[in-house]
């Protein structure tokens, strides 16, 4: 048994000598999902998650603090951020000031290479970078648990992208103060495992609803809703042994059948909010004939019609050649690392990245 192999978080308080920070950060996907929030302004969840992070699609995100500036001003892969970005990032400065006790406002400028949008999880990556970058700037000295609930106020599936390898986000206790302390994310003790995520795109475009929107239509008028929340809990509990295991076999099928049943809770919202595309579900037979043909390999699918599958990273080239049949692209992704500080002119500043 060990903890995993990237369990590392930033080191807060490494000055860019710019006076503003550099944080990058990569997405992560859930293999026990975080789907509803018992708390919308302090984003805590109604039960716990578990996610492996990603060492692709990472997201670089520069603050620079402006004390001449009356706004934040806030580029998005070059451009200024349209309206709700713009409110979602601003906010979260908000609150990044508001904990510093300062009040300049920031010059925000963030890259992705994932298509944003795409049910890919971009805002976990954006708001683990923003949360390390942000904090810097305003030189808000948090530890990696400080980091994780900073960033769990920008997008609930941030506070695991603070860390590499597999994470586990605590849904914490009660709610108001008690429930913002109790709940963070942390790595997760894993056995000896090779996992690979083959990502597969069947279509990058924006999503017609948001996680946000749905989530909170789910939790209010899904019947369904409940006893996904109790078998949920379960499978996080076999699938912290699976992992301790290094069974890939177990994770990928409590993987798949946490995900298939998120996706229930949403068809039976009123009205019924469906992620899942013709091309997606080309996409899970050819899972399923993977698995005939003696290939472990499963998938998961977040809020958005892309699928990605779980399998040994000796065989993801050939699930990925398999995905083809439905899918436009497809990545191979691996553990990656967890959001750490970019040193001066763009070298990675140390092991965490
Ligand atoms: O953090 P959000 O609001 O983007 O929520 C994302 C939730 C899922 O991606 C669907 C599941 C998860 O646990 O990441």
């Amino acid at each position: 048994m060990r903890l995993d192999q990237y369990p590392l978080a930033p080191e807060s308080g490494e000055r860019s000598s710019t006076g503003g920070a550099t944080a990058v950060a990569h997405p992560n996907i859930a293999l026990v999902k975080y789907w509803g929030k018992r708390d919308d302004e302090l984003i805590l969840p109604v039960a716990d998650s578990l996610s492996m992070t990603l060492d692709v699609f990472s997201t670089t995100t520069t603050v620079r603090l402006d004390s001449e500036a009356p706004v934040d001003r806030v580029t998005l892969n070059g451009a200024p951020a349209a309206e709700e970005p713009y409110r979602r990032v601003a906010a979260f400065l908000d609150l990044v000031r508001g904990r510093a006790g300062r009040i300049e406002r920031a010059v925000v400028d963030t890259r992705n290479t994932v298509p944003t949008g795409a049910g890919l999880a971009s805002s976990a990556s954006g708001f683990a970078a923003l949360a390390v970058a942000a904090a810097d700037a305003y030189d808000l000295p948090l530890d990696a648990t400080g980091l994780s609930r900073l960033a769990r106020r920008g997008s609930g599936s941030a506070s695991r992208s603070i860390f590499g390898g597999f994470a586990v986000w605590h849904a914490g206790q009660g709610t108001g103060v008690e429930g913002d302390l109790s709940s963070y994310a942390e790595p997760v003790a894993v056995g000896d495992l090779d996992a690979a995520l083959v990502i597969a795109i069947v279509d990058a475009g924006p999503k017609a609803v948001s996680s946000r929107v749905a989530m909170r239509r789910t939790v209010d008028t899904s019947p369904l809703y409940r006893p996904w929340v109790e078998s949920s809990r379960a499978d996080l509990t076999e699938m912290r042994a699976a992992l301790l295991r290094g069974d890939l076999a177990a994770v990928g099928e409590i993987a798949e059948r946490n995900a298939l049943g998120m996706h229930a809770t949403m068809l039976g919202a009123r009205p019924a909010v469906r992620y899942m595309s013709p091309a997606t579900l080309v996409v899970l037979d050819a899972v399923h004939q993977l698995r005939r043909e003696g290939v472990a390999a499963y998938a998961t699918m977040d809020a958005g019609p892309n699928v990605k599958v779980l399998c040994d990273g000796a065989d993801a080239p050939r699930v990925a050649r398999a995905l083809r049949s439905g899918a436009s692209r497809t990545y191979i992704a691996r553990r990656g690392p967890g959001a750490g500080l970019r040193a001066g002119d763009g070298l990675p500043a140390g092991d965490g990245l």
